[in-house]
């Protein structure tokens, strides 16, 4: 048993999952928009689906939106528009909130954006991945190299807030071709990039099907020489994969990284929600067919835990290590009701191995256990 004094921040994850096309790389729960997708319907299932989630957060204030996916950019600008008139009648939002939309650049167009815009999204994530035509080709995209740029253009005219994803150690990439891409990145002044190295994971078309990628040694000093671009560029790297300028950093993923709570509606989402006693993870089903039906019957929530102590010491370490200044030492208690001293084995054997630093007030990952995160975060797994 936990006791929280305070409960964490919360955001609201909406997914939508369908796409133009899916890309051989994409393990997210996205899914070929074959004809028409059932989208009014769609947005009917994550209305009743929000009404029914009420209960677990009642009362509680929204810092933030994200629709992600898949590509929340097919989503027709009045649906969008009805979604955000419902969140905001059936929800008290936080008169700065943050409403991010995932948008993919063979999806843009000026007048959507600025429709978006007025139904109040007020922060754009595009995924670019690169601005090389090759490359792009190479791993499946729907746009080329021109696309994403006037895709970027349009976007960084229209909203204030703007990220774009790059990806790199794609298939057959030089170490020139990776820092053109991010080189064209900083030129468009955006406030937020995201540099993902490319993962091969299970059950994608690129996993099955391995194209020729980088070697280790090329990938890693093609991530040194990013990270001292964009810090050159003034960009300040404070996860893994995120850099923005002051005071633009994504504050919808640093919730999650601070382990705040979120509730996910939509396809396959998920959430994490704590009450004075406990901490739930809840997943929707996946299938957006099995989803809007079972939002019919109040039935789509597949899976649902509370989160043991052991569970919560290695999530927390999962998530508020991979920021570059670690955390504050009171926010662990703060957040799963335990006191850091449950970590203490685990967080002495990090230290001596030269993967983390601690003092009184703060706990953040050396370089090397930046470098080396998997293994910092084995050391959580069993605590004491
Ligand atoms: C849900 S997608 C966002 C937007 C939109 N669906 C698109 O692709 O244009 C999130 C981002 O995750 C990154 N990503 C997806 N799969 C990845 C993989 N296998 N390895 C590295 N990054 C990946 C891409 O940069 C992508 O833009
Ligand atoms: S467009 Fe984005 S979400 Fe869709 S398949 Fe490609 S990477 Fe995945």
């Amino acid at each position: 048993m936990i006791q929280l004094q305070q409960l964490p921040p919360l955001s609201l994850y909406v997914h939508i999952p369908w796409c133009v096309r899916k890309c051989p790389y994409c393990d997210f729960n996205s899914h070929e928009a074959r004809g028409e997708a059932p989208q009014q319907a769609y947005v009917q299932a994550l209305i009743r689906d929000l009404e029914q989630a009420l209960p677990q957060i009642w009362g509680r204030r929204i810092q933030t939106i994200f629709f992600g996916g898949g590509t929340p950019s097919l989503l027709e600008p009045a649906l969008l528009d009805q979604l955000l008139a419902q969140f905001r009648a059936l929800l008290p939002l936080a008169l700065n909130a943050e409403v991010t939309l995932e948008a993919n650049p063979g999806t843009v167009e000026a007048s959507r954006f600025a429709e978006f815009k007025a139904s109040g999204i007020n922060r754009l994530s595009l995924g670019i991945q690169s601005f090389n035509d090759d490359s792009l080709q190479r791993i499946g995209r729907i746009h080329d190299a021109a696309q994403a740029k006037k895709a970027a253009e349009i976007a960084l005219d229209t909203f204030d807030q703007v990220n774009l994803d790059l990806m790199y150690a794609l298939p057959q990439q030089t170490l020139q071709a990776a820092l053109a891409d991010i080189r064209q990145a900083i030129a468009l002044k955006p406030q937020h990039l995201s540099a993902y190295h490319l993962t091969l994971e299970p059950n994608t078309a690129f996993h099955h099907n391995p194209p020729p990628l980088p070697d280790d040694d090329t990938s890693a000093t093609m991530q040194e020489a990013i990270e001292d671009m964009l810090a050159e560029a003034g960009y300040g790297h404070y996860e893994t994969s995120a850099f923005a300028l002051p005071g633009k950093q994504c504050r919808h993923n640093l919730n999650y990284w601070q382990f705040g709570d979120y509730l996910g509606i939509g396809a396959g989402a998920h959430s994490k929600l704590s009450f004075p006693d406990r901490i739930l993870r809840q997943a929707r089903f996946k299938h957006p067919a099995t989803y809007m039906q079972s939002t019919e019957t109040n039935t789509h929530i597949e899976s649902e835990r509370k989160l043991t102590r052991n569970d919560l010491g290695f999530e927390f370490m999962m998530n508020a290590l991979r920021l570059t200044n670690g955390f504050p030492v009171a926010l662990f208690q703060e957040c799963t009701g335990l006191p850091i001293s449950t970590l203490d084995k685990a967080l002495r054997q990090a230290e001596a191995k030269g993967l983390l630093l601690r003092d009184h007030l703060t706990i953040a990952p050396t370089q090397m256990g930046q470098r080396f995160l998997n293994e910092l975060l084995q050391m959580f797994l069993e605590p004491d």
